[in-house]
């Protein structure tokens, strides 16, 4: 059927029309919250490159999840920035450091608030590498169980899920097991299952301190070019016991967030990482463009690519504008 009798624009003459043929949907609940926490009290150190974002200390860090609960995001995903740092990121499974902390304090907070917890080395080593180092680099195996107590540490603590973004092969097998060991059977893992080795992470690793001293992250993290092997590990880490899996970062892998989708039935999450969100405020900051409008849009888009749930810097903005008027949620009600 071609014009004049079919118009496309018949569906697009107002907002309740548009509100009511929309195909994808994006509610505060489908947001994922990432916290940075260090030690302290009342400490809110802003992070120069993450406009609005902050290292918090643990009371703080559960006065934030206070506030994204009442707007209604799904979960807070913490990472940890230890006070020291050694060559095994020893601080990593230390139940009195500053991601355990907050974990007790926002369960004891917010106990509807899904909680998760990165599992990685990077913010815990003096060399800023994800797992220990031997002569030819990161060795596997010796990270393992490594990675496997930090997770006990924090299903300990009372996480919902942990949330391993090391990428070494095997930590899902080894974190099921020790977590199932420890009576911890009912802690979810996320995995980040497809993580490319990406310039994107960059205002990240500036906020945890966590830049390589040496060398780079090509010899665990995934080649930009490849999408095949994306699946290969989704498949991997489901058959190891991933409840859901992330594709990271988001906007430049959309393809992949897509395959990924219709190769695995668990629950795929997409990573908008820390330099999608600064690129963005940066652009705005020069007027070029309209940040509600574009984080809104970004994603939508992770969304209608495959992604069940977003974990975004600008969730807390994003509920907010959901929740509230403006293009992004005008009929946010009606839509939920
Ligand atoms: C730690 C980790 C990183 C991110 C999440 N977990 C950084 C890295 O691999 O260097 C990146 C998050 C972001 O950029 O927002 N392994």
């Amino acid at each position: 059927m071609s014009f004049p009798v079919h118009r496309g624009r018949r569906l697009r003459r107002t907002a309740g029309l548009r509100a009511l043929v929309q195909e994808t949907r994006l509610a505060p609940a489908q947001l994922v919250a990432p916290l940075f926490v260090c030690d302290g009290l009342d400490v809110r150190e802003p992070i120069a490159s993450m406009p609005g974002h902050a290292r918090l200390s643990p009371d703080q860090a559960a006065a934030e999840a206070a506030a994204l609960g009442a707007l209604g995001v799904g979960a807070v995903l913490l990472f940890g920035i230890p006070a020291a740092k050694d060559d095994c990121g020893t601080a990593a499974w230390h139940t009195d450091g500053p991601v355990p902390d907050a974990i007790r304090r926002i369960k004891r907070d917010v106990p509807s608030l899904p909680v998760w917890a990165d599992v990685c080395l990077c913010e815990y080593t003096d060399h800023g590498h994800c797992g220990v180092l031997d002569e030819s680099g990161v060795d596997n195996d010796a990270t393992l169980p490594l990675l496997a107590r930090a997770a006990v540490a924090y299903a300990q603590a009372g996480a919902d899920a942990v949330a391993p973004s090391d990428m070494m092969d095997g930590r899902v097998a080894a974190m099921r097991a020790a977590l199932d060991g420890a009576g911890h059977a009912q802690t979810i893992i996320v995995s980040y299952a497809v993580k490319y080795a990406s310039a994107f992470y960059g205002p990240f690793r500036d906020a945890a301190g966590s830049v390589p001293r040496a060398g780079d992250r090509r010899g665990y993290q995934m080649d930009p070019a490849n999408v095949r092997e994306a699946l290969r590990e989704a498949v991997a880490d489901v058959e190891e016991g991933a409840d859901l899996v992330i594709v990271k970062p988001g906007l430049p892998y959309l393809d992949v967030i897509r395959a990924v989708r219709e190769r695995v039935d668990v629950p795929v999450v997409a990573y908008q990482v820390s330099g999608e969100f600064a690129m963005l405020h940066a652009a705005a900051d020069r007027g070029w463009i309209d940040l509600p409008r574009a984080m809104a849009e970004t994603c939508l888009a992770l969304r209608r690519a495959g992604a069940d749930l977003v974990i975004t810097y600008f969730a807390r903005d994003l509920a907010r504008a959901l929740a509230g008027e403006g293009p992004a949620g005008a009929h946010a009600e009606a839509r939920r």
